[in-house]
């Protein structure tokens, strides 16, 4: 008996004459079983999450391939073997995730990729530009339900990292929206991402305008492999000088926009696009548990677990009074639990910390119950600071613009520094 591993193959071919051909081949191979030759799509993701095959033969031109199709074909145990068509050539079928890719016509490099012969995608689109090369660093912000002050610490982050307010720059409504920006790798250049699924608010903190979530149309540009640095500086305009921002979604309900699919591609492409990309993330961080039997359910949570696992630096933020301390130290062992990896170094930063909401010596107080509970010695804290960030929310400015002298902005520089420190940018 041959000691060759059969392969059961779920055959979904768009255009008539590739498919006879990819039929055919594998048809002629020993050990190889074409399983199934499917009209469409949904016909072929039902069969591979059905485990009907171990390999799944896809035309580039199949309606509705996706990274989220492939990413569920491989989640079901399927090495995906693309055809290339002229409308999605090689470059961008490896996008979508696909293991290996051939050109239409080229039989024998089919049945090989279908046996797991044949150079994966890696290898043969080495030396076309691809995401993950990027030194760019992200910093996701996470915290605790509760409005701890992730949002304020991702934008006044984001500012100093960019060196905001350290050269007066006025800005205008209108050239926020529009200013064209070049595409490379700005030195120092900081990418602002919005990628809270619950009460996104970077936009309206802002004064931008919310008619085109970026980071929805860059998830989207994504999903079709399609995503390249360009792309990402269309979507991302400069909202201030030297930081530019993906917006978020308009509506909690529109959360299936941002697929963490689609995200790990974004945040890769990031790192090609600015020195540091930092991102507001929600604050729920389980994986639906009760949908998991259906592996074609979108996660609600996983733009945050993306922007989690995709992280150089975690800084977690908590509020500085009784409740928001205890979230706080639950969060991190929430964070410690969480069902992706986050192999970042986490910045424990407490925020709003004030004599009135913990008592006399507020910032002694705040290390000792972090150090006592959480067993975190190095906590940064920012402080009680609402007349500087009233000013910022009324004017939707940035504290470095509105109210440069403020404390908490004090405090903000600081943290960019110690950022700095501990993930240096390479660019
Ligand atoms: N250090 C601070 N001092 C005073 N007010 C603050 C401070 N940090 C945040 N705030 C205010 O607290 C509110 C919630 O902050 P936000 O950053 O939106 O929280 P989250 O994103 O965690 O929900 C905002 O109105 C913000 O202006
Ligand atoms: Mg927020």
């Amino acid at each position: 008996m041959s000691e060759e591993r059969v392969v059961t193959v779920l055959v979904a071919v768009h255009t008539p004459e590739d498919e006879a051909a990819a039929v055919t081949a594998l048809g002629a191979q020993s050990q190889v079983t074409v399983a199934r030759r499917c009209a469409e799509l949904t016909e072929l993701l039902a069969a591979a999450e059905a485990g009907a095959g171990t390999a799944a033969v896809v035309s580039g031109d199949l309606p509705g391939l996706d990274r989220d199709a492939v990413a569920r074909l491989r989640g079901a145990g399927l090495r995906v073997v693309a055809i290339e068509d002229p409308a999605t050539p090689a470059e961008r079928l490896a996008g979508l995730g696909c293991d290996v890719v051939v050109a239409s016509g080229d039989t024998e490099s089919l049945v090989a990729g279908v046996r797991g012969d044949a150079p994966e995608v890696a290898e043969l689109t080495a030396g076309l530009p691809g995401p993950g090369a990027g030194p760019g660093m992200i910093i996701a912000v996470w915290g605790p339900a509760g409005s701890p002050g992730r949002t304020t610490t991702a934008i006044e982050l984001a500012a100093a990292l960019a060196g905001v307010g350290a050269q007066a720059a006025r800005r205008s409504g209108l050239l926020r929206r529009h200013r064209p920006a070049p595409a490379a790798v700005a030195a120092g250049q900081v990418l602002l991402a919005d990628a809270d699924t619950y009460a996104s608010s970077v936009t309206s903190r802002l004064g931008l305008l919310d008619d085109a979530p970026g980071l929805a149309a860059a998830a989207r540009s994504a999903g079709q492999g399609a995503l390249d640095v360009r792309t990402l500086a269309r979507h991302s305009p400069m909202a201030l000088p030297g930081v530019r921002v993906l917006t978020g979604i308009t509506r909690a309900s529109r959360w299936p926009e941002l697929p963490a699919t689609s995200l790990d591609v974004v945040f890769q492409r990031c790192r090609e696009l600015a020195a540091w990309t930092v991102v507001d993330c929600g604050p729920v961080l389980e994986a639906d548990e009760l949908l998991m039997y259906d592996t074609r359910a979108p996660q609600r949570n996983g733009a945050t677990l993306s922007a989690l696992q995709a992280a150089d630096i975690v800084v977690v933020v908590g509020g500085a009074d009784p409740v928001g301390l205890q979230r706080l130290v639950r969060g991190l062992e929430d964070l410690r639990d969480a069902s992706v990896p986050v192999p970042a170094a986490r910045l424990v930063v407490v925020n709003r910390v004030r004599v009135s909401a913990v008592g006399r010596r507020a910032d002694a107080q705040v290390r000792d119950a972090l150090a006592r509970y959480a067993g975190v010695e190095d906590v940064y804290l920012v402080p009680d600071d609402p007349a500087g960030l009233d000013a910022a929310l009324l004017a939707g400015r940035v504290l470095a613009e509105c109210a440069p002298g403020s404390p908490a902005r004090a405090a903000f520089v600081g943290l960019a520094d110690r950022v700095r420190e501990l993930v240096p940018a390479v660019v």
